[in-house]
């Protein structure tokens, strides 16, 4: 049942190559064009949104960060996002110019299933992003497009998490699309995308490089994430995901807040996980990263060619694709470290304690 893996964990880190062709199966058409026709009988609406939400809990709140900054940066459509619980209960400003997407893996999370039917309520579109098929939030979404990651069983979101990425990424590109938008961008996403399996067939090559990274977590009680726009949303997902399997204490912070006060944590010996994938903002990052090192924090550095910074303990330099697409790859690192690191603790990765896998309570 885990094809020769120890756990169900790393067994799903291993297979997105596959999971994320699968979703891409069908949707790519040459360099040119988004197929998605899950959302056709809608593609002439996609002119009157003045507006967008994108909704969710956990993991899946993490991929609508990601899904909504590249919408506006596509669209220009205004983007908001909020997490299900919150959603539910604050009164959202939305209308029939509103579409809202609703992003599970299992389609059955109590807060995000209330918060589509408030949407609804409220005359928006709503679009559902599932895994689960003939799933309750997949069913009652006036539009749902699959993930097609096959079934997720250990309860720490890895291959959902990518593939609701991936997804998410080409209906910013199809609203794109139907809006008129397309330039020359467009096609390098295009091809960028198509080549996502086989960057993360080499990035899982490195392996031993990210169990060496979590090394690092060995003996600590606390971690520092930090990130800037796309990678901000990144960071939030490693540190959950390190949360979530090993108790290791992990917070992430948008970089340029640190000296608003978390950078009063970093002391001698502090780990700071830092992501600099997006090239016009990576210099800030690395600037505040040469701060924290300053107060005498490890650092361990995932950046593209060119952004290198002395004196971080490690630097993992990612593929050359479009900075769009960068989320998807740094996950995969992200994952393995907590992975390991919760294997150093001794850690049962698949079955965290207090955690259920799909969450139909509030
Ligand atoms: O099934 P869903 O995607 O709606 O679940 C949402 C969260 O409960 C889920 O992503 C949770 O945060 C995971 N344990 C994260 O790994």
């Amino acid at each position: 049942q885990k094809g020769g893996y120890d756990t169900f964990m790393l067994k799903e880190i291993h297979e997105q190559p596959y999971a994320i062709a699968e979703t891409l199966r069908g949707r790519v058409e040459g360099t040119d064009r988004i197929i998605l026709p899950e959302l056709d009988a809608i593609h002439d609406k996609f002119k009157t949104f003045n507006k967008a939400y994108f909704v969710a809990c956990g993991t899946a709140y993490h991929a609508c960060l990601s899904g909504a900054n590249i919408l506006e940066r596509l669209t220009g459509i205004p983007t908001f996002t909020q997490v299900a619980s919150e959603f539910r209960y604050c009164d959202p400003i939305v209308d029939e110019k509103t579409m809202c997407v609703f992003v599970s893996q299992s389609g059955e999370t109590a807060d995000t299933m209330a918060a589509l039917r408030l949407a609804k309520e409220k005359g928006c579109t709503t679009i559902a992003v599932a895994n689960v098929l003939g799933s309750s939030i997949s069913r009652e979404a006036d539009h749902t497009i699959y993930t097609c990651a096959g079934p997720e069983i250990a309860v720490a979101s890895t291959k959902a998490y990518t593939t609701q990425l991936i997804v998410l990424l080409l209906l910013g590109m199809y609203i794109s699309q139907a809006l008129g938008n397309e330039n020359e961008d467009y096609k390098r996403i295009i091809e960028g995308i198509a080549s996502l399996p086989q960057h993360i067939e080499n990035i899982l090559k490195d392996e031993k490089t990210f169990e060496h990274y979590a090394s690092y977590l060995k003996d600590l009680k606390d971690t520092y994430y930090i990130g800037r726009s796309l990678d901000y949303a990144t960071v939030l997902e490693g540190a959950l995901k390190l949360k979530e399997v090993s108790y290791v204490h992990a917070d992430a912070y948008i970089a340029g807040e640190l000296k608003h006060g978390p950078i009063a944590l970093i002391e001698q010996g502090s780990l700071v996980i830092a992501v600099a994938t997006q090239p016009n903002i990576a210099a800030k990052t690395i600037s505040n990263i040469q701060e924290t090192i300053a107060r005498g924090a490890n650092v361990i550095l995932f950046t593209i060619d060119g952004q290198e910074v002395g004196n971080v303990k490690e630097t993992y330099i990612l593929p050359d694709v479009d900075p769009i697409l960068q989320s998807v790859l740094v996950a995969v690192p992200l994952q393995l470290i907590a992975y390991y690191a919760a294997g150093l603790k001794g850690c049962d990765v698949d079955k965290p304690r207090n955690l259920a896998k799909s969450v139909t309570v509030e």
